[in-house]
């Protein structure tokens, strides 16, 4: 094994969250200015594992079978084709926030499998990392869509269905988005467990709110390959307007929702699992300022800007 790093990008899902595990498709994209980093170091005696945003460092043999970092890591020997793992290290960093819908477990878990990956000589596509850090996500989230570990690993904006092969999009034109922290992680597992719930007990209802966003989804790849993100603002707006039907909106990200708005946004969602994480807004470079300070007043811990359809660097 030799010394090797790696990188893996956050993402949003910009439309159909939810939805998305019930079959109908979704559009997420990688966001660059957050990332995970994995340093791979050989040497030492067994196999460590360092946590550092977790401020943890432990022996892979000592991990719990639900840990994920742990998980990729035997994940990548495994697919090496070694049994017993190598004399070494791997330190994992993030200014990705955990439990927010950014895409944070998938990243990290990425970044190790590509640093391993790299460490070891392996060769892997998009798909086989994906496919690899998909079966960490089922640790996290018991079932997951796929959607977070594709969007990671293939580093471009894709639209997702369920169970096959993602289709990257084109971006017509880039388009400016404010991504707004609630400050209140929102375990994934959490709100996709009320969702399953309200299908149970209401299968027809349901059915019609994510056969409705998957309209929204259609119609909103249209747009963005066509080159008029304007027209996502009104889109964004329905998506969460059912989003909220479904219950995983929040007083939080109600009022942010409202304050971006008010601020002048073209439109604004939640994106991700929901009752917390994140908000995106939908901004011009003449209101980006003003919905920022808005959604600052109406309580968002952090604010992050991105365009969407810029180059992506895939490692650091
Ligand atoms: O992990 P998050 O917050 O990005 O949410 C994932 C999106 C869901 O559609 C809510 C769940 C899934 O598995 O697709």
């Amino acid at each position: 094994m030799k010394a090797a790093r790696a990188a893996a990008p956050g993402k949003v899902i910009l439309f159909g969250e939810h939805a998305v595990v019930y079959g109908r498709p979704a559009l997420a994209v990688p966001v660059a200015q957050v990332t995970a980093r994995a340093t791979v170091a050989p040497g030492g005696q067994g196999f460590w594992i360092e946590a550092v945003n977790l401020s943890k460092r432990y022996a892979l043999e000592a991990a719990p079978a639900s840990d994920p970092l742990a998980k990729a890591v035997e994940l990548a020997l495994n697919r090496a084709g070694l049994s017993e793992p190598p004399a070494g290290e791997v330190r994992v960093e993030s200014s990705i926030p955990m439990a927010s819908g950014l895409g944070s477990g998938a990243a990290v878990c990425t970044a190790v499998v590509r640093a391993l990956a790299e460490a070891l000589g392996l060769e892997l596509s998009a798909a086989e990392v994906s496919a690899l850090v998909f079966e960490t996500e089922t640790l996290l989230h018991g079932t997951p869509s796929g959607i977070d570990n594709t969007v990671v690993a293939y580093g471009q904006p894709v639209y997702f269905v369920r169970e096959q092969p993602p289709v990257p999009f084109r971006v017509g034109r880039p388009f400016h988005l404010l991504i707004a922290d609630t400050g209140r992680p929102s375990p994934t597992r959490v709100a996709v467990g009320d969702v399953r719930a309200a299908y149970e007990r209401g299968p027809a209802r349901l059915t019609a709110i994510f056969d409705q966003i998957g309209a929204v989804v259609d119609e909103a790849r249209g747009r963005i390959e066509a080159g008029q993100p304007e027209a996502l603002g009104p889109l964004m707006n329905r998506n969460q307007a059912l989003l909220r039907e479904l219950g995983v909106s929040s007083p939080e990200l109600d009022e942010l929702a409202a304050r971006a708005g008010a601020g002048g946004a073209l439109g604004a969602k939640l994106s991700g699992a929901g009752r917390g994480g994140n908000l995106l807004a939908l901004v011009t470079p003449e209101t980006a300022e003003a919905v920022r300070e808005a959604l600052v007043a109406g309580g968002a811990a952090g604010v992050i800007g991105t365009w969407v359809g810029e180059t992506l660097k895939r490692d650091a």
